[in-house]
């Protein structure tokens, strides 16, 4: 059961007090009938509320699959700069969050949601979740470079040692007159700046960094950078 302002509000149409407005001015019924009480309790997987005769069907959790661009942080809310979650236009839920970080410079996929169980089942170690990322690096990557990936990097320092999990490099291309290199990485961690530092352990810089896929949830080709898209039932059952 839930309150009826809540349930409005929940599904993005307005704050706690604009919904409360509505209600009390006589344009939202349950189950056909007006009611004027914003406290009014319903059953949101049962009742029937309408705004205005339109109907509005409650969902607890939503989905988003954003194509992240660079230049917008990886945070709910911020004071001055703007947000992933400030690309999600129109009607929407004041909970999403990212679920997961990219740097501001990074581009890709991230999901928005204000499902919390299933952001810490998607980013946790402990789920071993593969992370993919395709990057453009500064330097030649080598098969020596592939190797100390696949065993573990150190990206602390000598006296603090912080080591990487296995994890899996392809060498898409390398080009040695321009010295530069293209590449898939896929890691289950999600260390601070963690590809990036694990190129610059291999003595190598990340020009260009874009995440790919998380687990069975692969990047739309559709969606351009600041673009987004609800997952489908589909993508939702594969995670
Ligand atoms: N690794 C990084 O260095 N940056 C990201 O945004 C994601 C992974």
């Amino acid at each position: 059961m839930i309150r009826l302002d809540k349930y409005l509000a929940d599904m993005g149409e307005g704050t706690r007090q604009e919904v409360k407005g509505y209600i009390r001015q006589g344009r939202v019924s349950v189950d056909g009938v007006p009611v004027r009480k914003p406290e009014y309790k319903i059953d949101e997987r049962s009742q029937s509320v309408r705004l205005d005769e339109r109907e509005i069907r409650y969902s607890r959790y939503e989905y988003y699959m954003l194509n992240k661009p660079a230049g917008v942080i990886s945070a709910a809310r911020d004071p001055s700069e703007k947000t992933v979650i400030d690309l999600i236009t129109g009607k929407k839920r004041k909970d999403l969050f990212p679920a997961g970080r990219l740097d501001k410079d990074t581009e890709g996929l991230l999901l928005i949601t204000n499902d919390g169980a299933l952001a810490h089942r998607l980013l946790s170690p402990k789920y071993h979740v593969d992370k993919c990322y395709y990057a453009k690096i500064e330097g030649i990557v080598t098969e020596e470079d592939r190797q100390r990936f696949a065993e573990g990097i150190n990206i602390g320092t000598e006296d603090n040692e912080e080591l990487t999990a296995p994890a899996r490099l392809e060498i898409i291309a390398a080009d040695e007159d321009a010295g530069m290199s293209e590449i898939r990485l896929v890691i289950q961690e999600g260390k601070y700046h963690q590809v990036k530092r694990m190129f610059g352990a291999a003595g190598k810089t990340v020009l260009y960094l874009r995440r790919e896929s998380m687990g069975a949830l692969v990047l739309d080709k559709k969606l351009k950078p600041g673009e987004y898209r609800r997952l489908t039932d589909e993508e939702l059952k594969s995670l």
